[in-house]
């Protein structure tokens, strides 16, 4: 016991952390908050919905009209469900701005990763629950995927489905994983934060001088969590006022395996990646497009190298990152549409740049700009001897502002004049 409150005196309430951090950090929490609403939520559910293909619809049906207070659980569930998808993409496009996912945090960055992925599976068999047309087809489509594995795909998809189709063995076990999933997920989080306390987390200036910059955890960053946990409560205009915003219409007809919807579309936080797959006509290769496209985010601290963090003195990273910004958000509504004209163009072209901006762009931007960096410290300083471009870490002592004359725009810290600086 004694060691448990000394574990949460040093990493809850001592903790020391960046004090310059802005509100882009407050997503993590913001993460965290979600995935207790959906805990709490998804376990009242329980109580009433039956996994059973003829009494799935209806249980939900039941749920949302004759058990009190049923239709504000489901809606917070399913719009929660939207909202932590939303927060935490805002979490990882932050990440990628502020360059958090390179070498020293690197394993934050993957155990992140995972944490999509495993958010990923558990939306796709939360929206399989309600055995409605949506969740019927999208099962079918998404499921029918492993059977262009090459030998062992048309036996694995039987294996999966339980049978020759989608049917009661699928929606048991669809809803036993989906009960398990927040565990992992639960998991992989204590996993997230034992990697990022291990480093620290990083902050809008990029460096960080230990006890000189830090202040503690509880209370100044637990109220400013709190604060950001309040202005989101905005999630409860969408559950009271538009609570089918996001939903598709199709999802309130029960299933029919004998009839097809026209259109048959993820919910909006899958569309980029579904979009992906679907830009490559060929069905294998579109798979190989879509887990590459996710392989592409392992592999970003391995290409990107750099220990100046800070956006602030990269201008070009930051067009690029907007750039990539623009990118994902055309892509996901560009997939939303029906294939054709000029939707499935769009997909083309912007699933070209994604695989562009992660592959290529971004780390030669980022090698450019360091190879900036040094060459404008070398020319300040004629003596300064630049070590080798791969070494570790090395100390700029009286640099007196090196990146005025070439980033006019970028304002210096007055830390630069006091302290070393670390580049790569
Ligand atoms: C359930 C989902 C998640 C939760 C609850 C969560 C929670 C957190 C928290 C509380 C922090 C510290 C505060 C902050 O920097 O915002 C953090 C940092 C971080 N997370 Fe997450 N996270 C989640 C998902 C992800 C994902 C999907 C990624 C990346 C793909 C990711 C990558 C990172 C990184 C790199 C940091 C360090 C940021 C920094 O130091 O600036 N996280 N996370």
């Amino acid at each position: 016991m004694k060691s448990f409150l000394t574990f949460i005196k040093s990493q809850g309430i001592f903790y020391g952390t960046p004090k310059n951090l802005s509100y882009f950090w407050n997503f993590g929490s913001l993460a965290l908050f979600a995935l207790i609403i959906q805990f709490l939520t998804g376990i009242f559910l329980t109580f009433w919905y039956i996994p059973d293909i003829n009494e799935a619809f209806n249980s939900v049906e039941f749920i949302m009209r004759e058990v009190r207070k049923g239709w504000l659980i489901r809606y917070l569930h399913a719009n929660g469900a939207s909202f932590f998808f939303l927060v935490v993409y805002c979490h990882v496009f932050k990440n990628l701005y502020t360059l958090s996912f390179t070498e020293e945090r690197m394993w934050t960055w993957f155990s992140g990763l995972l944490i999509l992925l495993a958010m990923m599976f558990t939306a796709f068999l939360g929206y399989v629950l309600p055995w409605g047309q949506m969740s019927f087809w999208a099962a079918t489509v998404i499921t029918s995927l492993v059977s262009v594995i090459p030998k062992i795909g048309n036996d694995l998809l039987i294996f999966i489905w339980g049978g020759y189709g989608i049917s009661q063995p699928t929606l048991t076990r669809v809803y036993g994983l989906h009960y398990l999933m927040p565990f992992v997920i639960l998991f992989l989080f204590g996993l997230h934060m034992i990697f990022l306390h291990n480093t620290g987390s990083n902050n809008p200036l990029g460096f960080f001088i230990k006890s000189a910059d830090e202040l503690s955890f509880f209370p100044y960053f637990v109220v400013k969590d709190l604060l950001g946990i309040n202005i989101c409560l905005f999630l409860l205009f969408f559950v009271f006022f538009n609570p089918n915003y996001v939903n598709h219409p199709d999802n309130y007809i029960p299933a029919d395996p004998l009839k097809t919807p026209a259109h048959i579309v993820p919910e909006w936080y899958l569309l980029m990646f579904y979009g992906i797959l679907r830009s490559v006509p060929n069905k294998l290769l579109g798979i190989i497009f879509l887990l590459s496209s996710l392989f592409l985010l392992f592999l970003l601290p391995l290409t990107i190298e750099t220990k100046t963090t800070g956006t602030l003195f990269r201008p070009y990273y930051r067009r690029v990152f907007w750039f990539f910004v623009g990118t994902c958000l055309l892509l996901s509504w560009a997939s939303g549409k029906s294939v054709e004209y000029p939707f499935f163009e769009i997909c083309k072209i912007t699933t070209f740049f994604y695989f562009f901006i992660l592959g290529f762009l971004m780390p030669f931007i980022i090698n450019f700009e360091n190879r900036i960096l040094l060459g404008n410290l070398k020319s300040r300083n004629p003596k300064y001897k630049a070590p080798r471009f791969k070494s570790k870490y090395f100390n700029l002592i009286e640099t007196n502002n090196p990146f005025k004359r070439k980033f006019p725009a970028v304002y210096t810290p007055s830390i630069f004049k006091r302290q070393s600086i670390f580049v790569d």
